[in-house]
């Protein structure tokens, strides 16, 4: 039934199930059977409501770990894509292709915060847990990121959580949105403010060959400017909307497992500039 690795993530190793046409994502240990099937119930939510995402089947258990079988889907990451162009003296065209892949990136986000639905989680709550979990902040700085958080307006648009580019396919020239374990009803800055927040502080692993490194830095603030431009055409919000929530979602993505120590030394950074900034303004 099982059949070659195909992926893995910081939540699951993904193999071939079954008919070519299926994979099985495995939990890994940090991964809950309930994790599990919120990611299934979100994925089933947005696969009927006609966003591009697999269709996910069922859940199962295989060699004592819980899994969800889905459709398989054929092609590359966008991170994939983007790496294979890194590692090659990049010319005209292949950056053509990056900041393609990013628009199709914004516009799959513009697709997904378009829509709403009562089945999941309530965001609001949901980023609170998160952010009182963090070790890496005192707890007058976490109350003080709370505050930040209160004094918005709660939103109930259908948000992803997680839009890094190793959680879209694009498949036959289609981009394609997997990976739904932190999808939640709340406000579409969130997804923007990660994903800023990611291109903008991502460490790369320290196996990166340093031109890879050096060009990628190159192109975080680039990769930035192409993804919001695209997304304000798409649905009007701008820069000056995203960017009160980059300290609360900096400070929930120090809940993560999936990235390094050094890369959450530079979001603590960031967090505390932030909030020196603001106390000072007041
Ligand atoms: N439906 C799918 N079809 C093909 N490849 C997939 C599919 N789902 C996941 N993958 C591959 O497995 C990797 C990890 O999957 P993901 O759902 O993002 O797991 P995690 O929650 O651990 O991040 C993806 O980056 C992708 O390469
Ligand atoms: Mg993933």
């Amino acid at each position: 039934m099982i059949g070659r690795k195909i992926g893995e993530g910081g939540n699951s190793e993904v193999f071939e199930w079954g008919d070519d046409n299926k994979i099985i994502k495995l939990a890994k240990p940090n991964t809950s059977i309930l994790a599990l099937e919120r990611e299934y119930r979100n994925n089933l939510m947005a696969w009927k409501m006609g966003l591009s995402v697999p269709k996910p089947y069922e859940i199962v258990e295989f060699d004592q770990r819980p899994g969800i079988v889905f459709e398989r889907i054929y092609g590359e990451t966008l991170k994939e894509r983007l790496f294979n162009i890194l590692i090659q003296q990049i010319n005209a065209d292949q950056l053509m292709t990056v900041w393609n892949d990013v628009r199709y990136t914004a516009r799959l986000l513009s697709e997904i915060h378009h829509l709403s639905h009562e089945g999941i989680p309530p965001q609001r709550e949901f980023l609170k847990r998160q952010i009182r979990s963090v070790g890496y902040l005192g707890e007058e700085e976490k109350s003080a990121i709370i505050d930040i958080l209160d004094s918005f307006p709660i939103k109930s648009q259908i948000c992803h959580g997680d839009p890094n580019p190793n959680n879209i396919l694009m498949s036959n020239g289609k981009a394609v949105m997997i990976d739904w374990n932190d999808a939640t009803s709340g406000n579409p800055e969130t997804d923007l403010a990660e994903y800023i927040i990611m291109i903008r502080f991502a460490v790369l692993p320290s196996d990166t060959p340093q031109n890879v490194v050096n060009v990628f830095d190159s192109l975080r603030e680039g990769i930035i400017d192409v993804f919001l431009d695209e997304y304000t055409l798409l649905t009007g919000t701008t820069y000056e909307e995203v960017e009160p929530w980059i300290i609360p979602i900096a400070a929930r993505k120090l809940s993560a497992d999936a990235i390094s120590n050094k890369e959450k030394q530079l979001l603590v950074n960031e967090i505390r500039i932030g909030l020196r900034y603001k106390e000072n303004k007041l």
